[in-house]
């Protein structure tokens, strides 16, 4: 096998599970933010990328994708269950969102968890080239770093963690809490959405390991691990050119003509995850069609849920909630082809995403925790000529940076109808000011800028920086 001196280790890889009979692959775009940050940076950069291909049994053997090597990890059933469905999203996905849901404890899927991350580490030890640098991905990989470590010390190792980082208080919880911290600081600079998150780590750092610790560097023996905030974000040029073509408005013309042409539109595109407060913002809705606040004729909301994680127990539990609370609120407040809300599970193309960015009045992001949210991002980036308001959750990530956004408790019931109405009934004069903000800054702050301060905080500045294009 070749091997390179850029890998990106991620659960996922960024192509579909079928391969063409020709051998062609196709990316994937599946919805989940990990894949729409890399997506835009790796296609024109010369890398391997370590990941998982969906399915189980073994490893299919994939084409390169323009300039990305693929090298699929192999995942059995038991793997999937006890380490993806387990401890990656049943314990530390839970546990890393406020344990708004339950975080299930069992031995069994912390061995599945250290036996995947070995075989992720030996994959990666196997594909990269001496010196290389290695980028490792998310919370399904948390031991990582340090097993590659031993297996590799002449890497150069990052981890980044979209997820949040949570307070020592909810952390730990964790049975295993010093070894997945231990493990993460094999890296040599570790990246999170947040300083917050940064702080915590630090925090828990010192307290459980006993490690000389600030929020900016970790003493490890004789090395010293860099941590720090770098929030992820969107290819901004490309989705604004998305939205600006005239095919893309048109269809959302189209769209808005299909919805009724009401006085407003509201549009939530969300993963099927608990942690994206689907169910409050329906309650509000409904509370506000009750009440006469919002009526049917004059405003729709489009729902786009698209099913995530769907054997994990607590998944299949919300979507049966939510879909009894669409069906209820429909029965209630709809009349004959006017549905209140508009209630889509399918995954789209990023243009039809576009079309519904440029139609949707009001985009309401609400989790109770969220590490980034790019759906907001990608929002703001759709508005080309400045309209649009953002209801936005303190609890997103992106909240630090999008501070013109109406920004709302989501546990707050009443917090949220007012942001809700506040954001349908905003002049103009305000929105455009906002939203031009929230526009220039997110110009600035691309995926390549983030990309350039990570990497270039992990290289030195390294050549792996010269594929990626300059901002804007
Ligand atoms: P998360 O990583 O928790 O899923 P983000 O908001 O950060 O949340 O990222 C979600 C990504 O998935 C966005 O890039 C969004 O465009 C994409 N996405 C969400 N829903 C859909 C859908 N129905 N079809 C296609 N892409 C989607
Ligand atoms: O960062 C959140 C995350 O787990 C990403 O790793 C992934 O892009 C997204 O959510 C979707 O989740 P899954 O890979 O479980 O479908």
């Amino acid at each position: 096998m070749r091997q390179s001196s850029l890998v990106v280790v991620a659960n996922r890889l960024p192509i579909d599970d079928s391969v063409a009979p020709d051998g062609a692959c196709e990316w994937r775009r599946s919805p989940g933010g990990l894949v729409s940050a890399l997506h835009p940076l790796l296609r024109h950069t010369p890398a391997t990328w370590v990941g998982w291909a969906g399915g189980t049994g073994p490893a299919p053997s994939l084409p390169d994708i323009g300039s990305v090597r693929m090298r699929a990890v192999p995942l059995s059933g038991e793997d999937f269950r006890d380490h993806y469905e387990g401890f990656a999203n049943s314990t530390l996905w839970p546990l890393y969102h406020d344990a708004v849901e339950q975080p299930e404890y069992h031995r069994r899927w912390w061995e599945a968890y250290q036996r995947v991350n070995q075989r992720f580490a030996e994959a990666t030890a196997e594909a990269a080239e001496q010196g290389a640098v290695v980028w490792v991905q998310d919370y399904h990989l948390q031991l990582v770093p340090g097993l590659l470590r031993e297996l590799r010390p002449d890497l150069r190792i990052g981890f980044f963690l979209h997820v949040p980082f949570p307070p020592p208080e909810l952390f730990m919880q964790l049975p295993r809490r010093a070894e997945l911290l231990r493990g993460m600081l094999g890296a040599d600079l570790i990246g999170f959405q947040r300083a917050q998150a940064a702080h915590n780590f630090a925090q828990l750092a010192a307290k459980v390991l006993e490690l000389p610790a600030t929020d900016r560097r970790i003493g490890v023996g004789d090395r010293v691990v860099r941590i720090g905030a770098f929030p992820v974000s969107i290819d901004t040029a490309e989705m604004a050119a998305l939205a600006g073509r005239p095919d893309v408005a048109a269809r959302a013309q189209r769209l808005r003509h299909d919805l009724g042409d009401p006085g407003h539109v509201i549009l939530s595109v969300d993963r099927m995850d608990y942690t994206k407060g689907i169910e409050q913002r329906l309650k509000a809705y409904s509370e506000l069609l009750a009440s006469g606040h919002v009526k049917v004729r004059d405003t729709v909301l489009v729902q786009v849920a698209v099913p995530s994680r769907e054997r994990v127990t607590q998944y299949q539990i919300l979507r049966d909630r939510v879909e009894r609370e669409v069906g209820r609120i429909n029965g209630e407040f709809g009349r004959v082809g006017e549905p209140a809300i508009h209630y889509l599970t399918q995954p789209f193309d990023r243009a039809e995403l576009a079309a519904l960015y440029r139609v949707a009045d009001v985009m309401a992001v609400t989790p109770l925790r969220d590490g980034m949210n790019l759906v907001a991002k990608e929002y703001v980036a759709a508005r080309v000529d400045d309209t649009g308001s953002l209801l936005l959750s303190e609890f997103a990530g992106s909240a630090a940076e999008l501070p013109q956004a109406y920004l709302v408790n989501p546990h707050d019931l009443e917090g949220l109808k007012q942001g809700l109405l506040s954001a349908l009934e905003a002049d103009p004069a305000d929105v455009t000011p906002r939203m031009r903000a929230m526009r220039e800054h997110l110009h600035r702050n691309d995926i390549r800028a983030w990309a350039r301060s990570y990497l270039s905080a992990l290289d030195d500045g390294g050549s792996l920086l010269t594929h990626l294009a300059p901002t804007g």
